[in-house]
């Protein structure tokens, strides 16, 4: 184990939150599993209990470990990192990562959406839409809740299509001929109702970050409003901004 300088102007549970951060990042501590105890912790690096928790703090704000009420800290699941700039499927996203995708359906109705949607979705008085909410699934694992929006003036019949076992993108392009182009999102954080919790097993108000907003096609015109809910244990979004003189 190595051990601290006390001598360092690197406060000590700085030097201790990089000695976990290191075994965690090089997988001698892996995913899932448990960090030593707070006292072990204390024991092997001679600190003080205020310094093993401030160091596991910093972890945790960082991702890298969660705590778990009366079982103990343990090493985070690598978070997916998803892109913003380009436009992808959940299908394409997991397999992209190796993973299998998978979709429960929660609803998948005609009706009339809030009139900010219609709008969006620049529908006609009175104009009913698709929506279609999916439990989406890595190999087993919730990850995300999709609800969506689809006008039905480009793809009538897709209500039809069975979307729990198909990709919507997919099908889309293929039956409709339907190029999506480009997408116009907001990103915020909400915390977890107790039915999202339930769906997508996180606790209820741990933290979930959502992704809304309009599909346009190639053509220009609106498809799909969709509102995405990932888990934020399971996420992170990543940004790569240039510097515009
Ligand atoms: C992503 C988008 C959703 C879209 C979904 C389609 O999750 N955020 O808006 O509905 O992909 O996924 P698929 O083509 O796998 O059905």
């Amino acid at each position: 184990m190595p051990q601290l300088i006390r001598t360092s102007v690197t406060p000590l549970y700085h030097q201790l939150a990089q000695a976990l951060r290191a075994q965690i990042r090089s997988g001698s501590i892996c995913a899932g599993q448990q960090l030593p105890t707070e006292r072990d912790l204390m024991e092997i690096y001679h600190v003080s209990r205020n310094t093993v928790r401030l160091a596991i703090d910093a972890l945790e704000r960082e991702g890298l470990v969660e705590r778990d009420q009366g079982r103990g800290t343990f090493a985070a699941e690598p978070k997916l990192q998803l892109g913003l700039m380009k436009l992808t499927s959940f299908t394409e996203d997991m397999l992209e990562r190796g993973l299998k995708p998978g979709s429960r359906m929660i609803d998948c109705k005609m009706e009339l959406p809030p009139p900010a949607i219609a709008a969006k979705l620049q529908l006609l008085p009175n104009e009913e839409a698709l929506l279609i909410v999916r439990l989406r699934y890595a190999d087993a694992e919730p990850m995300a809740l999709n609800i969506s929006y689809f006008s039905l003036s480009l793809c009538p019949g897709l209500e039809n299509e069975d979307m729990e076992q198909q990709s919507i993108y997919d099908v889309l392009g293929k039956k409709y001929g339907i190029s999506l182009a480009r997408a116009e999102q907001t990103i915020r954080a909400k915390s977890a109702t107790a039915q999202e919790a339930g769906l997508l097993n996180v606790k209820t108000g741990s933290s979930l970050l959502v992704v809304e907003g309009t599909v346009f096609t190639t053509e220009n015109q609106p498809i799909e409003h969709l509102r995405s809910i990932y888990r934020s244990d399971r996420y992170e979004f990543r940004v790569n901004p240039v510097r515009i003189s």
